[in-house]
């Protein structure tokens, strides 16, 4: 029998308002008891929101952003049959939200063993100070589960060292003095307690480190998120701590808080440290996309995968950034972005990126090297189209609309989206979803960047409706006025580049859509007709389409068809 349970934020100490800052699950999917439902993170914690019994998720309360505190309803849950154990009543939310096997309830941060104080480095009169466990509670043999520096990294009395990993909580061990690192003297799994030494840091100067002194931790610790008392609760169970590679040198700029820090210790929340060490995974190798750089589950998924596509001679989705910012090789073992100073060479100017560049780059690059893409070339004579929409032209002008070349492109490619669905689908994993709507995006150049509304349910639409509707996109493109709700939803793009020039191009598919058609400029070209040339207008087709799903044949059918929908619309009535 199954029942429907109320699932509350448990005891989470004093904090209120935390915000949610990941939701990991969504109505439909299965959970285990202690499954991480969503993870809250206040400016001294991050905390998992364990699910109190197996079932599957009715409904999610609360969406990223929210804040919450104890007792705040986040997730109805339809328990699994009898043996859902601890099954919560709804108001018993911080003991029903705990079965971990350890009696005090899951996401306990803020008592003092979970947020532990700075480390009281002994002070060794401007020479090396050893850098030690602070007072991390009831907590001994606490293995180390990551080591945030190496030999030679400058640190800030607040930068994070080493992380330690109880059943309970995860905690950084801050660097308590600020010098160069001169010896580490721990290793992941090693097992510390209190008074350990784990470095030794070279202080600098003369400067004592303030935060060395063993302050109490929660109240005392800085504003900002404080890397001094990280505290993550619940982390149940301590797989083997193997990992796919090697930990990246962490540069020198490791004094940042915790949670700033893009090339620093990793940033994650404990089910997913735990996710991550299960698959064998080195977390801190895995680019975090979450607020902050935190690693997301959808990360550790994706890391893998790319580790899996190498192994296989593909490439790796992993190394997700923007050409010009990334500075490491991340998984797909390149050499480093050069860094060059390019004012040695004569007078150069230096701008920030606009938001949307950064924005489309990230997600190119990530489409670029997680989808084997091909190209299919073709040429569609538009002879006869081209006529009849000059010939329409003052009548559609008349009903106050410029039928572009553009708004028939997307109509014969809904006709061969109907016939080849395949091309109006996407990846789920192992599965296809095939989709029945036809919402079809057009890149749209704009003076901050390139951005693709869409156009919905043009299945349903007229040539001329889609053509008013380009145009006002179009616009509200250039005013730089779209809103996430005009560029999401989309099936299959169109990117045409006709109206500026071109004879071909290879267009970078837009995930999760597995096909894009590029266009170029159509030119008169002599066409044998069997008994003669003829002067035809061509227009260049670019099919870029992800190999993945989709078969060369298929590929090549499907552009042979646009062109013959091309070379007569009448056939879309088909
Ligand atoms: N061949 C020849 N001429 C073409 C053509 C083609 N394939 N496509 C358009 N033209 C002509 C049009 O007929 C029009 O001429 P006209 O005014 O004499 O009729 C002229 O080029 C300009 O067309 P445009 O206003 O650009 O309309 P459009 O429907 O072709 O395109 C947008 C609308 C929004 C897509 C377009 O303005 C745009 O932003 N294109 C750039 C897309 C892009 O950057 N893609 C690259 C992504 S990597």
């Amino acid at each position: 029998m199954s029942q429907l349970i109320e699932v509350k934020v448990p005891d989470i100490g004093d904090y209120k308002d935390v915000p949610v800052i990941e939701v990991a699950v969504k109505p439909g999917d299965v959970v285990q008891a202690e499954t991480a439902l969503m993870t809250l993170e206040s400016d001294k914690a991050t905390m998992d929101v364990p699910s109190p019994a197996a079932g599957v998720v009715k409904e999610v309360k609360v969406k990223v952003g929210d804040r919450v505190g104890e007792g705040s309803l986040v997730v109805i849950l339809e328990g699994q049959g009898a043996a859902q154990a601890p099954a919560p009543a709804p108001a018993a939310a911080p003991q029903a939200a705990a079965p971990a096997p350890a009696p005090a309830p899951a996401p306990a941060p803020a008592t003092p063993a979970a947020a532990p104080p700075p480390a009281p480095a002994a002070p060794a009169a401007g020479g090396v100070v050893d850098v030690k466990v602070p007072d991390i509670g009831d907590y001994k043999n606490v293995p180390v589960i990551e080591i945030g520096v190496q030999v030679g990294d400058t640190v800030t009395a607040e930068t994070p060292v080493v992380t330690l990993e109880s059943e309970k909580a995860t905690m950084d061990v801050p660097a308590g003095t600020a010098g160069v690192v001169k010896e580490v003297t721990v290793k992941v799994g090693d097992q510390v307690s209190e008074g350990s030494v784990v470095l030794r840091v070279e202080a600098a100067g003369a400067a004592p480190a303030p935060a060395a002194r063993p302050a109490p931790a929660p109240e005392a610790a800085p504003p900002a998120p404080s890397p001094t008392s990280t505290a993550r609760p619940e982390s149940p169970s301590r797989p083997p701590a193997s990992a796919l590679g090697e930990r990246p040198a962490t540069g020198a700029q490791v004094g940042a808080p915790r949670a700033a820090l893009p090339d620093g210790p990793t940033h994650a929340s404990p089910a997913i440290r735990k996710f991550a060490r299960e698959l064998g995974v080195d977390i801190s190798r895995v680019p975090g996309t979450g607020p902050r750089g935190r690693v997301l589950h959808e990360d550790v998924q994706r890391f893998v995968k790319g580790v899996f596509a190498q192994l296989e001679g593909g490439a790796s989705p992993a190394a997700g950034g923007a050409g010009g910012g990334v500075t490491g090789g991340g998984a797909l073992n390149l050499l480093p972005w050069p860094q060059v100073d390019f004012a040695k060479f004569g007078p150069v100017e230096v701008k920030p990126l606009s938001r949307i560049k950064k924005i489309s780059g990230a997600n190119l690059a990530r489409n670029w090297v997680m989808i084997p893409h091909v190209t299919q070339f073709d040429e569609a004579d538009i002879t006869e189209l081209e006529a009849f929409r000059k010939a329409i032209g003052p009548e559609a002008e008349k009903a106050g609309v410029k039928v572009t070349l553009l708004a028939f492109l997307i109509k014969a490619s809904v006709a061969a989206l109907k016939k080849y669905p395949e091309f109006n689908a996407s990846l789920d994993g192992d599965n296809l979803v095939y989709k029945q709507y036809f919402h079809i995006g057009f890149a749209a150049d704009t003076p901050n960047g390139l951005v693709v509304p869409v156009i919905r349910d043009c299945d349903r639409k007229t040539v001329y409706e889609i053509a008013r509707e380009m145009a006002e996109l179009a616009k509200k493109a250039r005013d730089g006025k779209l809103g996430p709700a005009d560029m999401s939803g989309g099936c299959f793009s169109i990117s045409s580049l006709g109206g500026i020039g071109g004879t071909a191009f290879t267009p970078i598919i837009n995930a999760p859509e597995v096909a894009i058609l590029g266009v170029s400029r159509s030119s008169n070209k002599p066409v044998w007709d069997g008994k003669a040339f003829a002067p035809r207008l061509m227009l260049p087709l670019s099919l870029s389409y992800d190999h993945r799903v989709i078969d060369g044949a298929a590929a090549a059918r499907f552009t042979s068809t646009l062109c013959q929908l091309l070379a007569d619309m009448r056939r879309v009535l088909l």
